[in-house]
């Protein structure tokens, strides 16, 4: 097993090494292959990511992500969305579960949902114009797009509760219908119990009753923008980690972006890059992927936690005591 990791710029430096002195804990036999990409790199070399990284990305089984800054040049192309599209990252998993102890914006822990947003497509197509007078960004959603994220999710929704929840605009979006319709028509096949909501209704109800959902499923720009909302039921953007899934590579990053203002402070919070390496060892079927979840109730029951939650620990803190108790209980 070959791992691509990539810390990349801001706290992606932070989390990243937090999270992979949690993942040596379990000594797997595992090469780790660390690549710079991002915006540091482009500052220094001109390009944020060549085609020699991405043959490099190709050859390991999965990668390992902090996060990038946007490069400010009109012709910076994502490297992040340039990753999603080559390795055909089409599900992106982000699990929304309170940690003990820890409440968010609402004061619930009472829910357990899973967020699963198309990547491939949709508004992020990265077919556009700019212009001075007229810009213009082409929403592509496709049959073949629709039918494989919703049977992921409906696959999904079969281990768990067998309720999906399709969110889409079809009524202002006409592009919405064929999603909307592919999803029905797929839940049905599969015999899942299925309903939808509209996003903006589905972003008031999720804050109400965030209890009533169980996989969610939606495409990639309604994805990105519930799911770092869905952050503040947690109680941190530094909490939540999300799994792009092909069906040849998985590629593990947090939700969160690299964070600038907090950067370089040794203040931001590792437990989303720690918890995206629990999905990466769930996505390898290692049952001691577990531990993980006992190691964050016990370093927040010790209050090692960072300012985000009200705490004095430093992310490399965090990290170590993580570390510590997987190691010791192993
Ligand atoms: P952001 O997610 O980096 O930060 C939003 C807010 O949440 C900030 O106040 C930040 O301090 C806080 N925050 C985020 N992660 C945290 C953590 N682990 N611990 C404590 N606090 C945390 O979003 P922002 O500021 O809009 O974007 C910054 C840069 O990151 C931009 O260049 C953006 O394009 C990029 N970005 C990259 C992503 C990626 O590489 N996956 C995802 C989102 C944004
Ligand atoms: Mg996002």
């Amino acid at each position: 097993m070959k791992l691509a990791v990539i810390e990349g710029d801001g706290i992606g430096r932070e989390v990243i090494p937090a999270a992979v002195e949690v993942l040596d804990a379990f000594e797997l036999e595992l090469e780790k292959v660390p690549l710079e990409l991002g915006y540091a790199r482009w500052e220094r070399t001109g390009t944020a990511m060549s085609e020699e990284d991405l043959e490099i990305i190709k050859e390991c089984d999965a990668v390992l992500f902090g996060a990038v800054t946007t490069v400010p040049d009109p012709n910076y192309k994502s490297v992040l969305l340039t990753i999603r599209k080559e390795l055909d990252l089409y599900a992106n998993v982000r699990p929304v579960k309170p940690l003990p102890g820890i409440m968010g914006v609402t004061g619930r822990n009472d829910f357990d949902f899973i967020i699963v947003r198309e990547n491939t497509e949709g508004l992020y197509s990265g077919i556009e114009e700019i212009g001075h007078d007229l810009s213009w960004t082409k929403r592509v959603i496709t049959r073949k797009g629709s039918e494989r994220i919703a049977e992921y999710a409906c696959k999904l929704s079969k281990e768990r509760s067998n309720k999906l929840t399709i969110v889409h605009k079809s009524n202002v979006l006409k592009s919405d219908k064929l999603f909307l319709d592919v999803c029905r028509q797929t839940a049905s096949a599969y015999g899942v119990e299925y309903g939808d909501v509209l996003v903006d209704s589905m972003a008031y109800s999720l804050m109400m009753h965030p209890e009533k959902y169980d996989i969610v499923v939606t495409t990639n720009l309604f994805g990105d923008i519930l799911s770092d909302m869905c952050a503040a039921l947690v109680g941190s953007l530094g909490l939540v980690p999300s799994a792009n899934i092909g069906k040849k590579y998985a590629f593990f990053e947090p939700v969160h972006g690299s964070a600038p203002d907090i950067a370089g402070r040794g203040i931001s919070n590792p437990l989303a890059a720690i918890l995206c390496v629990k999905m990466f060892l769930e996505w390898m079927s290692k049952p001691e992927a577990l531990l993980i979840d006992d190691a964050i109730a016990d370093i927040l029951q010790k209050k090692t936690i960072t300012p985000d939650l009200g705490g004095r620990a430093s992310t490399a803190e965090v990290g170590h005591a993580v570390a510590k108790y997987i190691i010791q209980n192993l």
